[in-house]
């Protein structure tokens, strides 16, 4: 196939084979655990990650880190994330990652959050290359399977070491980078900038693969960010959220020129059903429900006087009752 008068070519980490423009889905603390990530394969997400984990928790065998390290088959390609400052953590928890055979450790060096980055983790790393990098390092000589980082152009708008960083995080043996568009001080504000995920992609050095993130929100958005950028892929977060059909529609559209009908509302309770199915099978009755409402509020936002059914959905416990009120959005909203 060409594109733009340029042959696409197959975008690979290491030996993964992710297809031509592939459309990966973002981690995402609390959003991606494993029954989400299930439906955003199916529909076509091309590659997955955990919501991060703190390396220092693995080690320490915290269950809320040991809890993250659930992936399955079926989601492959999957990678496990982890986020610290220690090497020696980094490393150990990254060792512990391998066992659980993902299909590659990233590193994230681009969490904002005050807990995170104000203690020097995540984008906080940003104000410390020297570390960054001995990390990076230690990890991918401690590893046998693909490293790769997901990180931020920068501290603020005076510390965009980006288009540099790619170079020496290639130059320690990182196997893909993904790059947000925003500095660590935007949070998640403001418009992303990918005119340094550009630059990286101009940087004749550059061999590894490039993924751009940041504001990725329709498959018109999809294809300007691969045409205008030239990333070997795009990353898509927060879209997602509550709209899995999101990676076929832009997938399509990559492939087609075409976009698909919107979701109806039926469709919309019958992914409603099998997402909580996967809950369920995945994390139990008790769990499984619980980690389904914010799902469940996310899937039918923006409904008309939706705010007394939406309690019901989200403070129900019996499955068999959730059904029964997904199917009564169905009755009831049917031809919105
Ligand atoms: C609720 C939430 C949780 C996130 N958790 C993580 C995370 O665990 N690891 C990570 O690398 N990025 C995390 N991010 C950042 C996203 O992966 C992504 O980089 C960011 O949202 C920008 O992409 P988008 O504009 O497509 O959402 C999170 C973002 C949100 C909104």
């Amino acid at each position: 196939m060409y594109f733009c008068g340029r042959k696409l070519m197959r975008m690979k980490i290491g030996t993964i084979d992710l297809g031509e423009r592939p459309v990966f889905f973002a981690p995402m603390e609390d959003v991606s655990d494993p029954s989400f990530r299930r439906l955003c394969k199916e529909f076509g997400a091309d590659m997955m990650y955990t919501e991060f984990i703190s390396s220092d928790g693995l080690i320490r065998d915290a269950e809320k880190s040991v809890r993250k390290l659930d992936i399955a088959d079926y989601e492959r390609p999957v990678g496990i994330q982890i986020y610290g400052k220690n090497p020696e953590a980094m490393v150990e928890a990254a060792l512990r990652c391998e066992e659980a055979q993902p299909d590659l450790i990233d590193l994230n060096f681009g969490c904002p959050v005050k807990r995170v980055a104000g203690k020097g983790a995540g984008a906080g790393l940003l104000q410390n290359i020297p570390l960054m990098l001995e990390i990076t390092a230690r990890v991918v000589k401690a590893v046998k399977i693909p490293v790769t980082v997901k990180t931020r152009l920068g501290w603020d708008e005076n510390n965009l070491p980006i288009v540099s960083l790619a170079e020496q995080l290639q130059d320690v043996g990182i196997a893909a980078l993904t790059v947000h568009g925003r500095t660590r001080k935007q949070m998640y504000k403001g418009e992303a900038d990918w005119t340094l995920i550009g630059a990286i992609k101009e940087n004749s050095r550059m061999t590894i693969p490039i993924i751009g993130n940041g504001d990725v929100s329709s498959p018109e958005i999809a294809l300007q960010k691969f045409t205008n950028y030239s990333v070997d892929a795009i990353m898509i977060g927060r879209a997602a959220i509550g709209k899995p059909w999101l990676f076929k529609e832009v997938k399509h559209f990559l492939q087609n020129g075409e976009l698909l009908p919107p979701i109806t509302i039926p469709e919309k309770v019958e992914l409603a059903k099998r997402h909580l199915s996967y809950s369920l099978e995945r994390k139990g009755d008790i769990t499984g429900v619980f980690e389904m409402r914010q799902h469940f509020s996310n899937y039918f936002k923006g409904l008309p006087n939706f705010k007394e059914t939406r309690i019901r959905l989200v403070t129900e416990t019996n499955p068999n009752t959730i059904h029964s009120i997904l199917d009564e959005i169905a009755a009831q909203w049917g031809d919105y």
